[in-house]
């Protein structure tokens, strides 16, 4: 992919929530819990999905029954004959198998004359990692992120921070993650170090293919102490971000999941591990707090703007030297957003 010039950046509008970016992204869109073996409707950039676990399968497709156009997750699962389930439509009962393909209408009686156009528009792709539910609703630009501190077999805790929704944009979610300047302004009363020592460690930030990674130091307080945090951030074309925070006897691992639902609506999962909480309910606890108060911090900012776009026209803001991981990122972005693929209109 590489670099791109400002013209061509500057044919890019901004991103927001409802962009045909995230028709090609995986996202999180509910913790493993939510979704159950009842139909249950979730929004993905504009478009209303159903989820469910058919027979224990994990399936998603667009909330649509194709005869009248009901809501699917009106619908119920009913068990059939040989044992298996379907999910039948509210409306008139039509039922539907795994694959999406309807086998019984029930207004026609017994018949084996059912249309191929009879099936519900599967997902491109639904899976299950690091406690959620993603689903991608064309082919995505990348895979779901890797997410080691979460998987690998090292001693730690795994905890999701209260999911929260939000009007803000997803895409700005995501920057106002990626970005450590706001730290001693907007985190003043949580971690961010006193507003006298401000200067930022530019770092290392590396763009390779669709994905950005930066490195670099900052100060954290913790308390009346400030320590030194060794981060490493990576961040593709998509809602999610990967944190990696080391201290010389304690990783951190967040996975910042931000859903873009609707025009005026996000949902926030992020899923976080550490090394130092031995299993102790209270401390689990205790840092499941201290990064919900972290999150209302960035959200008093960013609930204030007056537009839910991230603009990806350079010329838009003002960046400066310790903008870089911003600026990478939203090079990143605007070149995905070009070299999209044509697509057939959203499905619903
Ligand atoms: S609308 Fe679904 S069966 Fe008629
Ligand atoms: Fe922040």
């Amino acid at each position: 992919m590489g670099t791109h010039s400002g013209g061509r950046q500057a044919l890019v509008g901004g991103l927001t929530n409802t962009s045909s970016l995230w028709q090609h992204v995986w996202h999180p869109v509910a913790l493993s819990e939510e979704v159950t073996d009842e139909p249950r409707q979730f929004w993905v950039a504009g478009g209303p999905w159903v989820l469910l676990r058919l027979d224990g399968q994990l399936v998603g497709f667009v909330d649509r029954c194709p005869h009248r156009l009901a809501p699917m997750s009106a619908g119920r699962v009913v068990e059939v004959e040989d044992g298996t389930s379907r999910l039948a439509c509210a409306y008139h009962g039509w039922r539907y198998r795994a694959d999406g393909r309807c086998d019984a209408i029930p207004a026609l009686g017994k018949t084996e004359n059912i249309s191929k156009r009879a099936a519900l528009a599967s997902a491109a792709g639904v899976d299950e990692a690091y406690g959620l539910v993603w689903l991608a609703p064309n082919a995505p630009l990348q895979p779901i992120p890797a997410f080691p501190e979460w998987t690998e077999a090292a001693p730690t805790d795994r905890v999701a921070a209260t999911v929260v929704r939000t009007p803000v944009g997803a895409a700005q979610l995501v920057d106002n993650f990626l970005d450590a300047a706001h730290f001693p302004f907007v985190h003043a009363d949580s971690f961010g170090v006193d507003e006298g020592d401000t200067a930022l460690d530019s770092g290392d930030v590396r763009t390779e293919g669709q994905v950005v990674t930066a490195t670099f130091t900052t100060p954290y307080r913790d308390g009346g102490e400030v320590h030194e945090h060794r981060v490493t951030k990576t961040a593709g074309p998509s809602g999610t971000v990967h944190l990696r925070l080391d201290l010389p006897s304690v990783t951190v691992g967040i996975l910042l999941g931000c859903l873009p639902e609707r025009a005026d609506s996000s949902r926030v999962f992020k899923m976080m591990t550490r090394t130092d909480l031995v299993g102790d309910a209270d401390r689990r606890e205790g840092f499941v707090k201290e990064e919900d108060q972290i999150l209302s911090e960035d959200l008093s900012i960013l609930e204030r703007y007056t537009s839910m776009e991230l603009p990806l026209d350079v010329r838009a803001e003002l960046h400066t030297r310790s903008d870089r991981l911003s600026l990478a990122w939203r090079q990143v972005l605007a070149a995905a957003v070009a070299d999209l693929p044509p697509t057939a209109p959203a499905p619903w």
